[in-house]
C-alpha cells in the first residue's frame, strides 16, 4: 500500500525556513495539479496554518487530551472504546478543503518525552495518507521527528539550510539518519554551499532567495500564499517542484515560446 506515494518532510535546524518552504511548496504543488495535498504541521509550536492562511481549531494532541480526560470518568468498556478512537481524533482535528487538508499535531502534554508526538505523526500518516496525491510535513526543528518510525514512511526529506554551520551540521545528522538517497537540500535566503560542505551524495535541489516582502508578510502574520505571483520566491519554488517531480509536465509552453529551457 502507498508504496510510492510522495511523502515529503521538510526538516532542519530551528529557524532556517522550514515553515516558509512548506508553505511555498504547498501552494505550488496545488497550483500544478499535485492534489489533493495533505499538509501536516508537525511542529508543536505551529506556524504552518498561519502561513497558508488558516487557523487550527483543534490539534491532534488536543483532541487526544479531550478523549483521555473524558475517559477518566468513563467506565471500563467506554475506556476500551476510547482507546481505539484514533480515527475519530484524526478526523476531528483534520481541516478539509477541496484541494488540500491540514492537520496540526499540536503539543502533547507528557513532559520530557516526544514519543507521543512521534507516535501521533506516524499514525496520522498511516491513517490519512492513502487518498492524497502528496503528503507534505512541516517537521519540528532538529532531529526528534526524523526518528525511524516516522522516516520509514517518508519518501523524501528536504533539509533546509540557511548556510550557517549549525544548519549544515544538522544536515549531516539528518543524512546519517535517513540515508542520502532520500535526502535533498534546499538553501534558503539565497545562501549556497559548496558541494564540499555537504555530505557526499547529497545534492542541492534549489535555492530560495532572501526576500524582504516575504519577511514582512511573515512578520505581520499575513499568509504567504498571498504573496504576489511575480515574487521571485515562486519561481524558485517551482524549480524545486520540477526537481522533485521531474516527469510531470506543468503547463505546456506557448507555441513559439522558448521559455522552457529551464535550469537543471
Ligand atoms: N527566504 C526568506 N526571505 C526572508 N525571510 C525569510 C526567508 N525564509 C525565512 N525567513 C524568515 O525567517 C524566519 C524563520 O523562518 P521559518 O519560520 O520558516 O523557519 P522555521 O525553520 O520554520 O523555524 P522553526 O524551527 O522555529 O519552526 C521567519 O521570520 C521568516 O519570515
Ligand atoms: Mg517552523
Amino acid at each position: 500500500m502507498n508504496k510510492e506515494k510522495p511523502i515529503i518532510a521538510v526538516c532542519g535546524k530551528g529557524g532556517v525556513g522550514k515553515t516558509v518552504l512548506t508553505a511555498l511548496l504547498s501552494r505550488v504543488l496545488i497550483d500544478e495539479g499535485h492534489y489533493p495535498l495533505l499538509l501536516l504541521d508537525a511542529d508543536p509550536a505551529g506556524g504552518l496554518y498561519a502561513a497558508v492562511g488558516q487557523r487550527p481549531e483543534k490539534t491532534l494532541a488536543s483532541v487526544r487530551e479531550d478523549l483521555i480526560n473524558h475517559s477518566r470518568s468513563a467506565n471500563d468498556s467506554t475506556k476500551d472504546r476510547l482507546a481505539h478512537e484514533l480515527d475519530y481524533m484524526v478526523m476531528a482535528a483534520l481541516l478539509e478543503f477541496p484541494r488540500y487538508s491540514l492537520l496540526a499535531m499540536g503539543r502533547p502534554k507528557e513532559k520530557g518525552c516526544f514519543c507521543p508526538a512521534n507516535t501521533l505523526l506516524r499514525e496520522a500518516i498511516d491513517l490519512l495518507a492513502e487518498p492524497f496525491a502528496v503528503v507534505l510535513i512541516d517537521a519540528e526543528a532538529g532531529l526528534e521527528q526524523i526518528q525511524r518510525q516516522v522516516t520509514r514512511r517518508v519518501t523524501r526529506v528536504l533539509a533546509v539550510s540557511d548556510g550557517s554551520s549549525r544548519s549544515v551540521e544538522t544536515i549531516g545528522l539528518i543524512a546519517d539518519l535517513v540515508g542520502r538517497a532520500r535526502l535533498s537540500v534546499v538553501m534558503n535566503r539565497g545562501m549556497v554551499l559548496n558541494q564540499s560542505q555537504l555530505p557526499s551524495g547529497v545534492e542541492i535541489t534549489g535555492v530560495i532567495p532572501e526576500n524582504a516582502v516575504l519577511r514582512e508578510f511573515d512578520r505581520q502574520g499575513r499568509p504567504l500564499w498571498e504573496l504576489p505571483p511575480d515574487n521571485p520566491v515562486w519561481t524558485a519554488t517551482r524549480n524545486i517542484v520540477k526537481k522533485l517531480f521531474p516527469k510531470r509536465r506543468t503547463q505546456p509552453a506557448a507555441k513559439g515560446s522558448k521559455k522552457r529551457t529551464v535550469n537543471r
